[in-house]
C-alpha cells in the first residue's frame, strides 16, 4: 500500500494582524500585531485568560467583526490571498466552504426557528448548489457522521429539543458539511458537561484525522491543549507572547506568563497546589510602552517597562517575547 503524502501546504498566514474597537471610552486594542501561520492538516491551540484576545482573532479572519470593530492592520492570507477586505459576497463564499468555525454557546450559532436537519441542508445547498431532496440526505447522512442516534427522526428537531452534546455535533454537522480545510473551534467543549466533553473533542479529533482538516483550537486550558494540538500560541493582552511546538512550550515554557499558565493547571499526582495567577490583565484602551505582562511578571525589571519585546526565534521553532527568556532553563 502506498501512503499519500501528507500535505503540508501552508493555508493560513497572519502577518501582524491587528484589530480595534471604537468604545465610547477611547479606542480598544483587541488583537495587537498576531502573526502565526497553520498548514493543512496540522493543530494550532491557541491559549490565555478571557479577554486576550483569542475569539476576536478568529473573528476577524472570517470577517465577522461587529461593527464598531475593525482590522487597522496586517493581513490574513489564505492560500496567499488577503482577506481582509474582501467583500461580504466573498467572505460569504469562503465561510462554511473553506474555513468554519464552531462556537463554546451551540445555541448562538443556530437559528432556533428552523430544524438542525434544514439547518445543515441549508448551507449544503448554498455551497453545493444541491436541490433540496439531497442536500437533506446528505444533511441526515452528516447528522449520523457527528453522531446523532437516530439521524432521519433528529434532524426534524428544532436546537432546543436536543440536548447540549447533541447539539454541539449538530453544529459540527453544519461547520463540516461543505468540507471545509480549517475549521475553527472556538472552546468548543466549555459549556457541556464533564463527561460530554471529551466525547466532542473525540469527535472532532476522529473528524480531523478523517477528514485531514486544519484545526484552529481555542481553549483556556493549556493541559487539553498540549494534548490536540502540534503547536500552540500563547495569548496575552491582545498578542502572543509564545509560540512553537505544543511539547516545547509545555515540557519547557520560556515566557514567564506560559509558566504562570502551566502553574495554575491542577496537576492530578501533584501535591503543590495549582497557583492563580496575581494581578489582572492591563487596561486594553491605555497601554504602556513596555512589556504587557510586566506588572503581573515576577522576572521583572527596569528594561521591561521601556520598550514592548518582539516575538524573537530563540530556537527550537519557538518564539518568545520576553527579554528575559534567555535566562530560562528547563
Ligand atoms: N463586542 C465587543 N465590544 C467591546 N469590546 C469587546 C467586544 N468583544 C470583545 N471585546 C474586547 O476585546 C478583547 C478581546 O476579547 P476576546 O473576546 O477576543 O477575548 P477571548 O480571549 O476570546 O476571551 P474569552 O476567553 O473570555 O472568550 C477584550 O478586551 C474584550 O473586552
Ligand atoms: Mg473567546
Amino acid at each position: 500500500m502506498t501512503v499519500a503524502p501528507a500535505d503540508t501546504r501552508i493555508l493560513l498566514e497572519v502577518r501582524g494582524l491587528t484589530v480595534r474597537f471604537a468604545l465610547p471610552a477611547g479606542e480598544l486594542i483587541a488583537v495587537d500585531d498576531v502573526s502565526y501561520r497553520l498548514a493543512a492538516g496540522r493543530t494550532l491551540g491557541v491559549v490565555g485568560e478571557s479577554g486576550s484576545g483569542k475569539t476576536v482573532t478568529a473573528l476577524a479572519l472570517l470577517g465577522l467583526l461587529p461593527p464598531n470593530c475593525g482590522v487597522t492592520d496586517g493581513a490574513v492570507l489564505w492560500l496567499g490571498t488577503d482577506l481582509v477586505g474582501l467583500d461580504t459576497a466573498a467572505l460569504r463564499a469562503l465561510r462554511g466552504r473553506h474555513i468554519s468555525m464552531i462556537f463554546q454557546d451551540p445555541l448562538s450559532a443556530l437559528n432556533p426557528a428552523m430544524t438542525v436537519g434544514a439547518q445543515v441542508a441549508e448551507s449544503l445547498a448554498l455551497h453545493e448548489g444541491l436541490g433540496r431532496a439531497a442536500a437533506r440526505d446528505q444533511a441526515v447522512a452528516w447528522l449520523a457522521r457527528v453522531g446523532l442516534q437516530d439521524p432521519r427522526r433528529q434532524a426534524e428537531f428544532y436546537p432546543h429539543e436536543l440536548s447540549g452534546g447533541m447539539r454541539q455535533r449538530a453544529t459540527i454537522a453544519m461547520a463540516l458539511a461543505c468540507g471545509p480545510e480549517l475549521l475553527i473551534a472556538d472552546e468548543p467543549t466549555t459549556a457541556l458537561d464533564v463527561t460530554v466533553q471529551a466525547r466532542i473533542l473525540d469527535l472532532l479529533l476522529d473528524l480531523q484525522a478523517e477528514l485531514g482538516l486544519a484545526l484552529q483550537f481555542i481553549s483556556h486550558n493549556l493541559a487539553v491543549v498540549s494534548e490536540v494540538a502540534d503547536d500552540i500560541a500563547v495569548m496575552y493582552a491582545g498578542a502572543i507572547v509564545e509560540i512553537g511546538p505544543a511539547q516545547v512550550l509545555f515540557d519547557t515554557p520560556h515566557h514567564p506568563y506560559t509558566r504562570a499558565l502551566l502553574a495554575a493547571l491542577p496537576r492530578p499526582g501533584l501535591r503543590r497546589p495549582p497557583e492563580p495567577i496575581a494581578g489582572a490583565v492591563p487596561s486594553l484602551t491605555e497601554r504602556a510602552d513596555g512589556c504587557l505582562y510586566a506588572d503581573r511578571c515576577p522576572l521583572v525589571m527596569p528594561a521591561c517597562r521601556l520598550a514592548r519585546p518582539y516575538l524573537t526565534d530563540i530556537g527550537n521553532g519557538r518564539s518568545t517575547a520576553c527579554i528575559r527568556s534567555g535566562e530560562m532553563s528547563s
